[in-house]
């Protein structure tokens, strides 16, 4: 007993000091570039504010709105960077119509936040930080864990669907799911921790055909559901049914913010087949597994601190800081 409470406490220290604001801290800030925590402090003091309550209102009258708007920050991250590119309605060739970002929602929260900083504070607050924040906030709303978010992005210049063929898709390989995150400064650890969002919200059918019934190779169904799942995923999604109807990705915890979602992957419970490729390689399931096992939290490995350092890392791809772009005045068009 003494020795466990030993190595806790151990645990505890050495995590106090690796994750403190010393001179590792310092070091971070230097490669954020010009983001800093609150940097609308002084030129709009209401703005982290005026985001949460718009958020929280969007939740309350639409539970899975925190779900929509975590995934939004994904996909504006993933393509040209963090910029709020995905959100500009510039015609047919709009990037948020590419095929990549189907289903993508949100957009009119955004604007909403939008519209009231730009009462409060014009030009000033850009929307490529709305994204970042809403989805800081919706994370909490979730009961997940509450982080501060680096801000001082600028909006991009830049919409066109040709750029988002690049996204991760649904039936890529895990190899092709490594390689698209590593070509955005993303780690292995980083995929797992930033596939666990998964921990809430839903997906349409229309994503569970081809692993329910056409999947490659074989045809037939994914052989790695797990023989107990499968006749419900079906029964949810099913063969010529409704593609529209959309079923949870956490089967059991969707709406809470939690690390059961790795459990239900490892245990063949992956609802989305990008996630149940993450058991198809050695170093993404010995990942999921430290966050799982009984040593895991012992030594130091905090799913909930992880995800935040791994999504705060996402939300720095390739941001835009000086003349690089614009405060937009809307977020669905360019100034
Ligand atoms: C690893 C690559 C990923 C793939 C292939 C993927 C794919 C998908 C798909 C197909 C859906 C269902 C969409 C729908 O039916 O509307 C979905 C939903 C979702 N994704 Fe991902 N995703 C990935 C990574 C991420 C990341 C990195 C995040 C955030 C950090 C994220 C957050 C979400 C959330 C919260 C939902 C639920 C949305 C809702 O309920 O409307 N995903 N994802
Ligand atoms: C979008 O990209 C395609 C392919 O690169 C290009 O042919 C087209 O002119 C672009 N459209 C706009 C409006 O920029």
């Amino acid at each position: 007993m003494g020795e466990v409470w030993g190595l806790m406490l151990w645990s505890l220290v050495a995590g106090t000091m690796m994750s403190g604001t010393g001179t590792r801290g310092q070091v971070e800030d230097e490669l954020k570039g010009q983001l800093r925590v609150g940097f609308y402090r002084q030129s709009c003091p209401a703005a982290e504010s005026i985001v949460s309550s718009v958020v929280r209102d969007a939740v309350l009258s639409n539970s899975n709105m925190a779900a929509i708007l975590l995934r939004l920050h994904f996909h504006d991250c993933f393509i040209e960077g963090c910029d709020g590119s995905i959100l500009v309605e510039n015609g047919p060739v709009s990037e948020k119509h590419a095929f990549g970002h189907q289903g993508v929602g949100g957009f009119e929260v955004i604007e909403q936040a939008k519209a009231q900083l730009e009462a409060a504070c014009p030009g000033t607050v850009s929307c490529a930080d709305i994204v970042a924040l809403a989805a800081r906030d919706a994370v909490a709303l979730a009961n997940g864990p509450t982080y501060e978010v680096p801000t001082g992005r600028r909006d991009g210049r830049m919409s066109n669907m040709s750029l988002a063929s690049d996204m991760p898709d649904v039936v890529d390989s895990i190899e092709q799911l490594k390689s698209k995150f590593s070509r955005r400064g993303l780690s292995e650890r980083d995929l797992v921790l930033l596939s666990a969002a998964h921990t809430i919200g839903t997906t349409a059918c229309f994503f569970m055909t081809e692993r329910l019934y056409n999947f490659i190779p074989g045809g037939g169904s994914d052989p790695s559901i797990n023989p107990g799942f499968l006749p419900e995923l079906k029964a949810r999604c099913p063969q010529n049914g409704d593609v529209n109807v959309r079923i949870p990705i956490d089967e059991g915890s969707e709406r809470v913010f939690d690390k059961q979602i790795l459990q239900n992957i490892r245990r063949g419970f992956a609802v989305l087949q990008s996630d149940a490729k993450l058991n198809d390689d050695p170093v993404t399931q010995s990942v999921m597994d430290s966050y799982l096992g009984f040593f895991g939290p012992v030594f130091g490995l905090s799913f909930e601190a992880d995800f935040v350092e791994a999504i705060v890392k996402m939300g720095q791809i390739d941001v835009k800081t000086d003349s690089g772009g614009e405060i937009r005045r809307v977020c669905s068009s360019f100034n």
